[in-house]
């Protein structure tokens, strides 16, 4: 399928790091090295909830969007700890990351809590980054691509094919997270692959040629040109090396 047509998006997701200073401190180190890197791809930081208010202001006019890592499917209420779709745009996010596995291993998201958090998002106008992944014993049982395919379909549901166009998949082998143990170009482009073909089947083959599909899982500036160079590979979702602003910087460049 042709790849001319999707720019590359390229998310740095801080997790649970960094203060507000240290926010500001690497956001103004991104925004002041980014642009020279032209618009041939999407920089999209997403820092923790209580920074998203100081790295929007810090980040006003620069070719760099906000995510937040996560979001509750209810617009207001008694849901104490959460937050919701509306306060997120209200603070400037384009994206959010919806369904980490991170979020799913310790705080018990499922397939439809991640549905519905991604309609929460969409609702407020906003662009869901929807996270997918198997871990390592089902990948060792030859469950991949069923297991991926599972989590696609349960996140899409009661989504229109000009929805899901708009949204960012994220392949994140789980096994590949934070352990420097990267999924082979080969591997990555399989399940990509396997992905866009799925989005194809469900909704059209014009849809799956928009759809980006981002590949997480100890992505460094050492292989992140192979790993970005696969026909099926839209971006990357980085974890650990977007806390460093050359590091993260770098692997942007490899995208364009
Ligand atoms: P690492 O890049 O630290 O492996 O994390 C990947 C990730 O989970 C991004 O969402």
């Amino acid at each position: 399928m042709a790849t001319g047509a999707r720019r590359k998006i390229v998310a740095g997701n801080w997790k649970m790091n960094k203060t507000v200073p240290e926010a500001l401190a690497l956001v103004r180190e991104l925004r002041a090295q980014v642009a020279p890197l032209g618009d041939k791809v999407e920089v999209v930081v997403a820092p923790p909830f209580v920074a998203l208010q100081a790295v929007h202001v810090a980040l006003e006019g620069a070719p760099l969007q906000l995510a937040a890592q996560n979001c509750h499917w209810e617009a207001s209420g008694a849901f104490t700890g959460e937050v919701s779709a509306p306060m997120l745009a209200e603070l400037g996010c384009a994206y959010v990351i919806v369904g980490h596995s991170e979020r799913r291993q310790f705080f018990g998201e499922t397939d439809e809590t991640v549905n519905k958090r991604a309609h929460a998002v969409k609702k407020a106008g906003m662009t869901p980054i929807l996270c997918v992944g198997e871990t390592l014993a089902e990948r060792e049982a030859n469950r991949t691509l069923e297991v991926v395919e599972r989590q696609v379909r349960g996140a899409l549901v009661g989504f229109e094919a000009a929805d899901v166009a708009k949204f960012v998949l994220a392949y994140e082998p789980v096994w590949a997270i934070g352990t420097g143990r990267t999924a082979t170009t080969a591997q990555a482009q399989e399940v990509h692959a396997a992905i866009r073909g799925l989005v194809a089947r469900l909704y059209d083959g014009e849809t799956a040629g928009r759809v980006r599909i981002q590949y997480g899982g100890s992505v460094k500036p050492d292989n992140a040109a192979e790993l970005l160079g696969q026909p099926d590979v839209d971006g990357a979702l980085v974890g650990g090396a977007s806390l460093k602003a050359g590091d993260f910087l770098a692997i942007v460049k490899s995208a364009g």
